[in-house]
């Protein structure tokens, strides 16, 4: 009965789908495995690059502040717990993100790895990460230190406005959408996020410095990490993340 379903719901997906998903996986078997962790500021360009590696490698992008923001707005007991936390831009609980990576990484998508984007954001979080990496018998390949003066994200920061739904973002200087407000792809209006004021950022930023920093180091002691120029434009951040990761 499953199986049948299954099949007349492969009959109603329209040819040329099929052919794309085809080909995405016929190019994907060739990829190799990568875990990957993105570290960096607010408004450093972690959700701007983490599409591009995701269809050049078949990985699976999992941003914690997407999946909190959505958990938020479902109103979901996570979102509840998450939601003071984020207006005030601090951190929300260890347990709470751990636990939703920890769920996350299960998904098919990540088979052959994944972006960590906005996660770990404190050691304790990288130690827990290793802990869930150890018992699957893998490791983190590479991390991305989105490396940027403090000075350059204000205006990142509030010029940004993003499609909800799928995570797409947008600057109204530096990645203008087509239609000023409307998502390029769905027509759908763009939204700016309420953590993307000038006093939010603040304590965003004395968060990253105070709590993110540390992991870096604790990165670096292992070799892995990668320092990109993150205030260069957003093509030349992707060459340089390129450059590393086919090294
Ligand atoms: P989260 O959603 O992760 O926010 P963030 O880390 O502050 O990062 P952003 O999404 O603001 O920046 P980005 O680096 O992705 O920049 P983007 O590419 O969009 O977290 C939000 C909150 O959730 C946290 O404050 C916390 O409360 C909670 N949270 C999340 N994870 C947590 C965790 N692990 N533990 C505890 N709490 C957690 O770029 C920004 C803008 O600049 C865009 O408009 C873009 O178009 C533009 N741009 C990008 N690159 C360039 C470039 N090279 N040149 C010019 N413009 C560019």
């Amino acid at each position: 009965m499953a199986a049948n379903s299954a099949a007349l719901a492969l009959e109603d997906v329209p040819s040329v789908d099929l052919m794309t998903e085809l080909l995405r996986r016929m190019k994907c078997s060739s990829k190799p495995d990568k875990r990957l962790i993105l570290i960096g500021p607010p408004g450093s360009g972690k959700g701007t690059q983490s599409p591009i590696i995701k269809d050049d490698y078949c990985l699976c992008h999992l941003a914690t502040g997407d999946m909190l923001r959505a958990a938020v707005a479902a109103k979901t007991p996570l979102g509840v717990k998450a939601k003071e936390a984020m207006d005030k831009g601090e951190l929300v609980s260890d347990d709470l993100v751990v636990g939703i990576i920890d769920e996350a990484m299960k998904k098919p998508s990540c088979q052959k790895g994944f972006i960590l984007d906005g996660f770990p954001r404190t050691v304790v979080q990288a130690q827990k990460l290793d802990e869930v990496l150890e018992k699957q018998g893998v490791r983190v390949d590479k991390v991305l230190n989105f490396a940027i003066d403090d000075a350059i994200l204000e205006e990142r920061i509030t010029g940004r406005w993003i499609h909800p739904s799928s995570g797409r973002s947008y600057h109204t200087k530096f990645a203008p959408p087509k239609t000023p407000g409307v998502d390029d792809v769905t027509g759908e209006p763009l939204i700016q996020r309420k953590d993307d004021t000038v006093a939010v950022l603040k304590s965003r930023l004395e968060a990253f410095h105070r709590q993110t920093e540390p992991v870096i180091d604790y990165y670096a002691k292992k070799g892995i990490v990668a320092n990109l120029h993150a205030e260069k434009a957003p093509k030349e951040v992707t060459s340089e993340v390129q450059k590393v990761l086919s090294s």
